[in-house]
């Protein structure tokens, strides 16, 4: 069957994965194996433009990045799973890129200026990171992707990258198609004090935990904070752990509604429940998971696959790129 478009999409390798990297973007990467070409790629050089100090423990979180996205069902039969790093072509691409884009460009990116308030100058000042989009761009169009499933943060990149691709084509005549964005990160999933799921704030299910881990989170996860007392009547819209009986609960949702707001539901027996759903869905995932860090082989072997694949799409798009610019091929 012919293949609606090819998509590239990227993480950096931040360590291990939770819940909401699951819900929020890996189970809709899994779905478009089946209709797309898909390359997926973990994104060590990305990684460094913030974290180039501390590099001891970048090649084990790439590794656990790739053990969690072979749990939750990313294929390497249907994808290309590679890390960034492995295609040193990527490198060449975003230097002959880097002639063609407006230093004003990257200054202006609403992504440069947030990072720079929030992890500081320090970390934000190399040139690394001001070519940060330029990078990513190299990574989107060296495989000719015209489809970049990301979330909401990352239009402004896919922007740049539509500009850049646009602003080639124009000096050197058509080489790469502009990518379309899915939005990608629908579901989010609270964390267990009902911010947004981040390791930053340290409330996160991980898809390594085990299922007591998981179970013990969940016990502490707030709840509706006007329900103090069993017999209090509840709000679950105001209630992160009613988020999670819509997600894992679904046919249950609504009695548990009226059985919260009436007050004749407790926390403790609302969370029981829906624990034990979350664990029968999430259990085949860390059980592959678990089979995975006992099998680094086969991990590195994955790797080693698609980032041989990668090579080879990568190389006959830089040929057309070299010959363009006129640069030595
Ligand atoms: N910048 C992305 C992030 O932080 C990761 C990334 C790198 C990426 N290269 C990409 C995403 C290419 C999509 C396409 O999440």
């Amino acid at each position: 069957m012919a293949k609606k478009g090819r998509i590239l999409s990227g993480h950096r390798p931040t360590g291990r994965l939770h819940l909401g990297h699951l819900e929020g973007t890996l189970r809709a990467w899994a779905g478009f194996q089946d209709d797309y070409e898909c390359f997926f790629e973990i994104a060590d050089w990305h990684a460094l433009t913030t974290s180039f100090e501390e590099t001891d423990q970048l090649r084990e979180n790439i590794e656990q990045v790739a053990i969690d996205w072979l749990a939750s069902g990313l294929d390497p039969e249907r994808s290309v799973l590679f890390v960034q790093s492995d295609v040193k072509a990527h490198a060449e691409l975003h230097l002959l890129l880097s002639m063609v884009t407006p230093v004003t460009w990257l200054e202006r990116c609403p992504t440069y200026k947030e990072q720079r308030d929030q992890i500081g100058e320090a970390k934000t000042a190399g040139y690394g990171f001001l070519g940060y989009p330029v990078l990513q761009a190299a990574d989107i169009i060296i495989y000719k992707a015209d489809t970049v499933p990301i979330g909401k943060d990352q239009l402004p990149h896919l922007e740049l990258t539509r500009e850049i691709a646009r602003r080639f084509n124009n000096f050197y005549g058509d080489v790469f198609p502009e990518p379309q964005a899915i939005l990608s990160e629908f579901s989010v999933v609270p964390g267990t004090d009902g911010r947004k799921m981040s390791k930053s704030y340290n409330n996160t299910l991980d898809l390594a935990d085990t299922p007591e881990e998981i179970t013990q989170k969940m016990r502490k996860m707030f709840t509706d904070p006007k329900k103090i007392y069993k017999g209090d009547p509840g709000h679950p819209d105001q209630c992160p752990v009613f988020v999670y009986q819509g997600m894992y609960n679904k046919e249950r949702t609504e009695p548990i509604r009226t059985a919260c707001e009436s007050g004749d539901l407790g926390c403790v027996d609302c969370k029981a429940e829906v624990i034990e759903k979350l664990l029968a869905a999430i259990t085949p995932i860390m059980q592959r998971r678990r089979e995975l860090e006992a099998d680094r082989e086969t991990v590195r072997d994955v790797l080693a696959q698609g980032a041989k694949q990668a090579r080879e799409v990568a190389a006959a798009t830089m040929e057309q790129v070299r010959a363009a610019m006129k640069v030595s091929r």
